[in-house]
């Protein structure tokens, strides 16, 4: 079974761990399963104005949502809660109104800190959110990845087997909620 993953990082930040994070996943990817890392950062503030003529970046990325079997959203924590980064792209891929590229597609959450709670906050404001976009989020396995500044090396390789394990169980419960999703 072939299978395209839309992959976004909340994190705008060159040496990000977040995008680290989300790149590392990808690389475990199984095989059949193509992921195509969404660039969100060029996307304007959500405005409604901007709905009469979108605007090209969120043209592209309801064309990139819309191509995509499955999502995997990678969000650092900020104050507790999920990224405005990826807020703004979710917000611009339900609009306008009755247009929402979420809809149906099975998601998979990854929470990213350097600190020790693994970006709990986050993960869990971003799930009601795909919730109410009626999107399938991923309920087990769960991945927080605490102390992530110890975890990749210079180049960016994650250095951390049971990191690496927990990554390739989440993909076996993506793939067998992708498949069971219509
Ligand atoms: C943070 N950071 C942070 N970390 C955390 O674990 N819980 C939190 O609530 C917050 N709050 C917070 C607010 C704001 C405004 C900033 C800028 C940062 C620290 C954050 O985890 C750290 O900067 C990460 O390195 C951000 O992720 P990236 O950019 O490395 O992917």
């Amino acid at each position: 079974m072939n299978i395209t993953v839309a992959a976004l990082s909340g994190s705008l930040r060159k040496e990000s761990y977040t995008t680290k994070t989300l790149k590392a996943f990808a690389a475990l990817a199984p095989e059949g399963v193509t992921v195509n890392l969404v660039d969100i950062s060029d996307l304007p503030l959500l405005n409604q104005d901007l709905e009469q003529d979108l605007p090209e970046p969120v043209k592209r990325l309801h064309e990139q949502a819309m191509a995509a079997d499955v999502v995997v959203l990678a969000t650092p924590e900020y104050n507790r809660s999920y990224s405005p980064v990826i807020k703004n792209a979710l917000d611009w891929g339900s609009r306008p109104q009755g247009n929402n590229c979420w809809n149906g597609k099975p998601v998979a959450v990854l929470g990213c800190t350097p600190y020790n709670l693994g970006a709990f906050g986050a993960v869990h404001h971003l799930r009601q959110v795909l919730v109410y976009l009626n999107m399938q989020p991923l309920q087990q396995p769960e991945f927080y990845l605490a102390g992530a500044a110890d975890k990749f090396d210079e180049f960016g390789q994650l250095t951390d087997d049971s990191t690496r394990k927990l990554m390739t169980s989440v993909w076996e419960g993506l793939m067998v909620l992708a498949q069971n999703t219509p």
